[in-house]
C-alpha cells in the first residue's frame, strides 16, 4: 500500500478542485485527480498543469480523465486508484457544473435539469457510495488514520436564484447527500463534511464577473471581497487532516459571511 495518504478530487483541472489538490499535496497527500476536460498534448492547463505543480510539491499524481456522472467511468477511477496506490483516504466531491444558460424558472429546459442533477448530485452520490465501501474495508482491516468524504456544495443549497433553479436544486440534494453519508458512516468511523462556498473567483463565475463585482462593491458579502479557490482549499485540508475529528456532518461555509442574516 502507498506509504502516504491518498486524496481523490473530482473536477480538479481548474478552479476550486485544482486549489484543493495543491493544498492537499502541501499537506503530504498523494493525489488522484479527475476532470472531464483532458488534453494530453497541453501541459499548460488542466490536469497535466496541476500534475506538474503537485509533483513539484512532492506528491505522486494520478490523472483520471472522465465524467463523474458516468458510473462506468467511476468504476475505472476506483480501479486505477487502487491499482496505483491501494488506498483512498479522502474523497473530495468537487466536480460541478452551472447550467449552460441562465433561464427563468418558468422556462427551465428538462435537459438542463437532468444534466446538472446528473453531474452535481447523482454523480457524487454514487461515487461516494463506491468509495465508502472501500473505506469501510480499510477500517475493518485496522486502519486508524482519518478517512473522510467531503462534498463541495454551494450557498445555492439554501439561497434561491430563480434564473438557475436546477443548480440550486442539485446543491440542496448534494447537501442532504452529505448529511446522509455522515449519518451512515459515523459508525464505521468515516467522517463526512459539507463545504459550502459563496462567490469564488473561478472559470465558473467568470461569465458573471461584472454582476458579482457590482454586488460585492454594494456590500453583498460582509467580508467585502471575492472568495479565492485557496479559501475553499484551506477549509477542505483542515477537514481532511482531522482538525474537525469530532464534527462529522458539519457544514463549513466559505462565503465571507454570506451566511449571516442581515437587516
Ligand atoms: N465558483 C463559485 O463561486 C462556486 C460557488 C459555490 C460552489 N461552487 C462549486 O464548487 C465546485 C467547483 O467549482 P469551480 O468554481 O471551481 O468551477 P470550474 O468550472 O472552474 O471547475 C469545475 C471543474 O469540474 C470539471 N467538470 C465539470 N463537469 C465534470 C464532470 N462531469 N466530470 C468531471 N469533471 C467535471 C470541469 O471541467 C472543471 O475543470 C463546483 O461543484 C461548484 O458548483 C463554486
Amino acid at each position: 500500500m502507498n506509504p502516504k495518504p491518498v486524496a481523490f478530487t473530482t473536477g480538479a483541472g481548474r478552479g476550486i478542485g485544482r486549489a484543493v489538490v495543491l493544498e492537499l499535496a502541501r499537506h503530504g497527500y498523494d493525489i488522484a485527480a479527475n476532470d472531464i476536460v483532458f488534453d494530453p498534448a497541453d501541459r499548460t492547463r488542466g490536469l497535466l498543469e496541476v500534475q506538474e505543480q503537485a509533483e513539484r510539491l512532492g506528491a505522486r499524481f494520478l490523472p483520471l480523465p472522465g465524467d463523474v456522472s458516468s458510473l462506468g467511468d467511476q468504476e475505472r477511477f476506483i480501479g486505477e486508484i487502487l491499482a496505483a496506490f491501494g488506498r483512498i483516504d479522502v474523497l473530495v466531491n468537487n466536480a460541478g457544473i452551472a447550467p449552460a444558460k441562465r433561464i427563468d424558472l418558468l422556462e427551465t429546459p428538462p435537459e438542463s435539469y437532468d444534466r446538472v442533477m446528473a453531474v452535481n448530485a447523482r454523480g457524487a452520490f454514487f461515487l461516494s457510495q463506491r468509495v465508502a465501501r472501500e473505506m469501510i474495508k480499510r477500517r475493518e482491516s485496522g486502519e486508524a488514520g482519518p478517512l473522510s468524504i467531503i462534498f463541495v456544495t454551494s450557498i445555492s443549497a439554501v439561497v434561491s436564484s430563480p434564473s438557475r433553479p436546477e443548480y440550486c436544486v442539485s446543491k440542496a440534494a448534494l447537501s442532504q447527500t452529505a448529511a446522509l453519508f455522515a449519518d451512515r458512516l459515523a459508525g464505521p468511523g468515516i467522517n463526512v463534511y459539507e463545504v459550502r462556498p459563496g462567490i469564488i473567483r473561478t472559470g465558473m463565475t467568470e461569465p458573471v464577473k461584472d454582476k458579482y463585482d457590482r454586488l460585492i462593491a454594494e456590500g453583498l458579502v460582509p467580508q467585502g471581497r471575492w472568495g479565492e479557490p485557496e479559501d475553499v482549499a484551506k477549509a477542505v485540508a483542515a477537514l481532511a487532516t482531522g482538525a474537525f475529528g469530532y464534527s462529522t456532518g458539519a457544514v463549513i461555509e466559505v462565503s465571507g459571511g454570506m451566511n449571516i442574516r442581515r437587516l
